[in-house]
């Protein structure tokens, strides 16, 4: 595991996914989990935050004695966490090192247009990127991954992603788990297709165009099958869907409960009890689970649709977390849909080559929608079913909007399940539902919306939004 001089802000590894892990009889031959380390801030003032990013090549061993070409961020695969507290002003220099452009967008940041990496940001091989910024928001688990366009799909898919976590009082407060890597544990969960040479095999076909690309083998932080061990006693999840374009069906191998106590853009008012959680891709969950009754040396597994990709193994040597759970979480204010001065609506359509928003594909030079400055809005999204066979017959589109957090008011008019009462980028919307969201943006410059299936995204699934 992680040790205690490998945690907390500005103290962990720079470069790589370095783990130190305890030689264990039982685990031999299997990989320990790679704990994203914690990317250094090199301000020393506590309310400035300067951080650096290499965008460059790089090669992994996933499968043994095959080398696959990668891409991260300061190491070969993924990047570290950049970590940062509320009201921080915080400035990053990405330097482009691919030998191709690239953007990096911070997903689920508040941010302004110019800041937030979406694919009029391009960062020409060789040049460095310097966006800065405020965080304004609450404490969460967000991500920050490329943003070119026609590129996001297979730059992501090569590796680049990273956990970008805001800190706040509220967080500060609560007694939750919260030593990095020991009771709160990054899960970065992706597939891969690999070749028989074990290289990424990024070549669509016909299946993945329509469906996105799904490979066969689901990652954890870069490592299939791995292991990880946690404490006998409550440890938080931050589960990232960072795959292409897979929805996940995540369940705990013994059919056990777990808590989950946030969602996209931050921690829900209470926490809610479930033994299952549907995570689509882009968006973020942050659970609870008890380990408490388990003897020294049992496992549990973490599974997809009942399929095994991952272990717990339960160590009594490891610093465990609080007790209980707080039942009261944070303060979600209320967005009152009387104060909404708009609703635009958004319909998801097509297949394939022919997925659109509105009818429209993405045009770099076209700007679909107007908002003003501080306005708040309802957004209609429907997930248009298609004719042919009958109703719900067609593909399940996760809805991701920049530049704002959102509250689902309601899903087919129902309100939202317990663990979506909270705030939310990313929503999964079904072949025939609609959702209404409703959110307030207070930050300038153009934005994207977007289909977070990369491959629907990269075909047109995206429209732009400017607020001024
Ligand atoms: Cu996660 Cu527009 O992106
Ligand atoms: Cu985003
Ligand atoms: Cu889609």
């Amino acid at each position: 595991g992680v040790s205690s001089n490998n945690r907390g802000q500005g103290s962990g590894k720079v470069n790589g996914s370095v783990v130190e892990m305890k030689n264990e009889s039982y685990l031999e031959g299997e990989k320990p989990l790679p704990i994203p380390p914690i990317l250094k801030d090199e301000n020393p003032d506590p309310d400035k935050a300067e951080f650096n990013l290499v965008a460059q090549k790089g090669s992994m061993e996933f499968l043994e004695g095959k080398k696959t070409d990668t891409f991260g961020y300061n190491g070969d695969y993924l990047g570290p966490v950049i970590r940062v507290k509320k009201g921080e002003d915080v400035s990053i220099k990405i330097k482009n090192e691919l030998g191709e452009a690239t953007t990096v967008h911070w997903h689920g940041l508040e941010v302004d247009g110019e800041q937030d990496g979406g694919p009029h940001s391009g960062i020409q091989p060789g040049t460095t990127w310097n966006p800065k910024f405020t965080i304004e928001q609450p404490a969460a688990t967000l991500w920050y991954h490329p943003h070119l366009i026609h590129k996001t799909g297979e730059h992501v898919y090569k590796g680049l992603a990273g956990l970008f976590i805001i800190d706040d009082e509220v967080t500060e407060k609560l007694d939750l788990p919260k030593d990095y890597g020991v009771n709160d544990i990054p899960l970065i969960v992706q597939d891969k297709q690999l070749d028989v040479n074990g290289q990424i095999d990024y070549n669509l076909s016909m299946h993945d165009v329509m469906m996105g690309l799904q490979g066969d083998t689901i990652m954890v932080n870069g490592a299939i099958d791995p292991y990880v061990e946690v404490p006998k006693g409550k440890v938080r999840l931050r589960l990232l869907n960072g795959s292409n374009a897979r929805i996940y069906e995540f369940r705990l191998s013994n059919g056990q409960a777990f808590y989950q106590i946030g969602t996209d853009g931050g921690l829900l008012e209470k926490p809610v009890e479930m033994n299952k959680l549907v995570l689509s891709s882009g968006e973020r969950a942050e659970l609870i689970v008890d380990f408490s009754t388990f003897k020294e040396g049992e496992t549990v597994e973490l599974t997809d649709q009942g399929t095994p990709f991952m272990k717990f193994v339960v160590s009594d040597n490891k610093k465990s977390g609080p007790s209980e759970i707080p039942d009261r979480l944070a303060e979600i204010s209320e967005v009152d849909p009387s104060t909404a001065v708009k609703t635009r609506e958004f319909v998801m359509q097509g297949m394939g080559r022919n997925v659109s928003i509105n009818g429209k594909q993405m045009d770099m030079d076209r700007i679909d929608e107007e908002i003003k400055l501080h306005d708040t809005e309802i957004w209609e999204i429907s997930n248009e079913a298609m004719g042919m066979m009958g109703m719900n017959h067609g593909m399940a589109h996760p809805f991701h909007s920049h530049g704002t957090q959102f509250l689902i008011l309601d899903r087919d008019g129902n309100p939202p399940p317990a663990n979506e009462a909270g705030w939310k980028d990313t929503i999964l919307v079904m072949p025939g539902e609609k959702v209404r969201v409703i959110a307030t943006f207070n930050h300038k410059g153009l934005f994207m919306y977007h289909c977070h299936i990369l491959e629907h995204e990269d075909y047109g699934m995206m429209g732009q939004f400017k607020v001024d």
